[in-house]
């Protein structure tokens, strides 16, 4: 099969965003392994510096803007002709919703991509919208309500998290996040806005307890099947010091955080039946394809919330997807080629059910 690899140049020096790279790397050594022809395309970066194939004859001289990068991507992508694109575009520097441009721009040009299509990567990557979708359809998920700007009350119980809606990889996250007092809390809110560029902030009850995260990998049959359910222990954590996965727990391999957050899967007091059955329903409810990973919390009496939904979840091979994966046996290339077929099978399944 000839494989488009897709992903954006990343910000240097910041370990969630060059994060891609590793991405890339696998998807690559995976795609050699399987015999795919393929061809890695890169969106943004510098100009003259690689973008796309023929980036030789571009003029030198800063970043690329969003318009140039999407333009060349086309260009190089109707040259290339792929049957499938492996869509690892995280972000741009310009676009907070970089998700669902490209899904959409996929879309539009009747491309095969892998992971979600538009409406999921929209649904799931904004926090305010996902919380929506989740109480619409029945999902547990902590109360929450959004701050934009506007002094109000809050209108639910203490404790509460402070989320910049807009973000993911746990990017504004630490144990500053966490509040219990009003007053402490209406009196930062400003800042915390106005550090994250103004997206809104989504305040939410905080679900002291244990937390859980379960990736999903879409099957022959088109279905979301749920591997290993994955436990984030939190080792000699302090007393006082909230049980959160944070920026540093994620990246900052020095950190206490990210030494002492452990994984165990599949522990025999969770009901992890009930937590897959959750999983399960937001596969559906968003629409996720290719693979995913659901985020949830459990609180002292067993009450199970879904904190999220990631649509195209990071893969790299350290991630909590391919532990997961690795756990039911799969290997890397299985994963990989899993996720190249969903996409490709995806127009054949679509028109068998219609015919
Ligand atoms: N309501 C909540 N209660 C307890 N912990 C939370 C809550 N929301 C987020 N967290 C903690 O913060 C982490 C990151 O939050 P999440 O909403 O998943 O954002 P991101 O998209 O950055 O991963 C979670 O993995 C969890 O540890
Ligand atoms: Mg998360």
């Amino acid at each position: 099969m000839k494989v488009a690899v897709t992903y954006n140049v990343p910000l240097k020096g910041r370990l969630d965003s060059e994060d891609v790279l590793q991405q890339v790397n696998l998807v690559v050594g995976s795609l050699k392994t399987l015999g795919h022809e393929y061809c890695v395309f890169p969106v943004g970066g510098e100009r003259g510096k690689g973008v796309g194939m023929p980036a030789a004859d571009r003029p030198g001289g800063g970043r690329l803007s969003i318009g140039e990068s999407v333009f060349f991507l086309l260009l190089d992508l109707k040259k290339f002709r792929p049957q499938v694109i492996f869509n690892l575009i995280e972000e741009t520097p310009e676009l907070n919703i970089h998700l669902q441009y490209f899904a959409v721009i996929f879309e539009l040009f009747k491309y095969n991509f892998t992971g979600a299509g538009y409406e999921s990567t929209l649904t799931t990557t904004d926090k305010a919208l996902s919380k929506l979708v989740m109480n619409y359809f029945g999902i547990p998920t902590p109360q929450s309500q959004v701050f934009q700007g506007v002094k109000e009350r809050i209108k639910l119980p203490p404790p509460w998290i402070v989320k910049p809606a807009l973000e993911d990889a746990s990017v504004g996250i630490d144990d500053s996040s966490v509040f219990t007092d009003e007053t402490a809390l209406l009196k930062v809110l400003p800042d915390i806005y106005t550090r994250h560029g103004k997206q809104p902030l989504i305040i939410e009850r905080f679900i002291d307890g244990r937390e859980f995260n379960i990736s999903l990998l879409e099957n022959e049959e088109g279905e979301g099947e749920v591997l290993p359910v994955a436990e984030m222990v939190f080792r000699g954590w302090p007393g006082g010091k909230p049980k959160i996965v944070g920026y540093r727990a994620k990246w900052d391999s020095a950190s206490f955080e990210f030494k002492n957050t452990v994984r165990h899967f599949d522990p025999a007091d969770a009901p992890l039946e009930r937590m897959k059955a959750l999983a399960l329903k937001c596969w559906k409810v968003f629409n996720l394809r290719g693979y995913a990973r659901v985020d949830l919390r459990m609180d002292r009496d067993e009450n199970v919330y879904v904190i999220e939904a990631n649509a195209n979840p990071c893969i790299s091979s350290d991630s909590g997807f391919m532990a997961a994966a690795q756990k039911a046996g799969l290997e890397v290339k299985d994963v990989v080629s899993r996720i190249i077929n969903s996409a490709f099978f995806k127009t054949a399944r679509a028109a068998r059910a219609a015919g």
